[in-house]
């Protein structure tokens, strides 16, 4: 899949839709495209790592309160008012500083232990430092040195998704 093709026209994303409720971000086509790219590759990140817990022996677990319970980062919760677009960008920054940390972890644990996992969390890395350095520069932080993703998503993870 490719970025900014799917649900983002012009300046509204559909970020959420679940029998009539439907939550509607209206921002710069810009904004959008890094809101979009990155969770499309942050869905592309969860699925890659299911078969690797799996082979490791491990399971998700079955109730979602328990999943959420064991996350490493906290829940990224928007701001009620879905108008104001840099609340919901450093609520956004801050998850993917929070994936930067726990991936960095993890590669740290496995960095010549277990390469197929290593591997996995170290392109995981790739995309999550480029999300987060994406909306830092949406929020003036600064020029962040990555261009947003052209072409298809997940070039560092796509590989496990075959
Ligand atoms: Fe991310």
């Amino acid at each position: 899949m490719t970025c900014c093709d799917a649900r983002a026209d012009g300046l509204r994303l559909v970020i959420g839709r679940a029998g009539s409720f439907q939550a509607v971000i209206y921002a710069s086509p810009r904004v959008l495209c890094g809101l979009q790219c990155a969770s499309i590759e942050d869905r592309n990140h969860f699925e890659a790592l299911v078969p690797r817990i799996y082979e490791l022996g491990g399971a998700l677990p079955r109730d979602m309160k328990d999943f959420h319970d064991i996350s490493g980062c906290p829940p990224a919760y928007l701001p009620k008012d879905l108008s104001d677009v840099r609340k919901i960008l450093q609520v956004l920054v801050e998850a993917e500083r929070c994936a930067v940390r726990a991936y960095t972890h993890i590669c740290n644990l496995t960095a010549g232990k277990d390469h197929r996992t290593y591997d996995l969390a170290l392109s995981i890395l790739h995309e999550e430092i480029e999300h987060e350095s994406w909306f830092s520069e949406f929020l003036g932080e600064g020029p962040s040195g990555h261009f947003l993703r052209r072409g298809e998503t997940s070039p560092f993870v796509s590989k496990f998704l075959k």
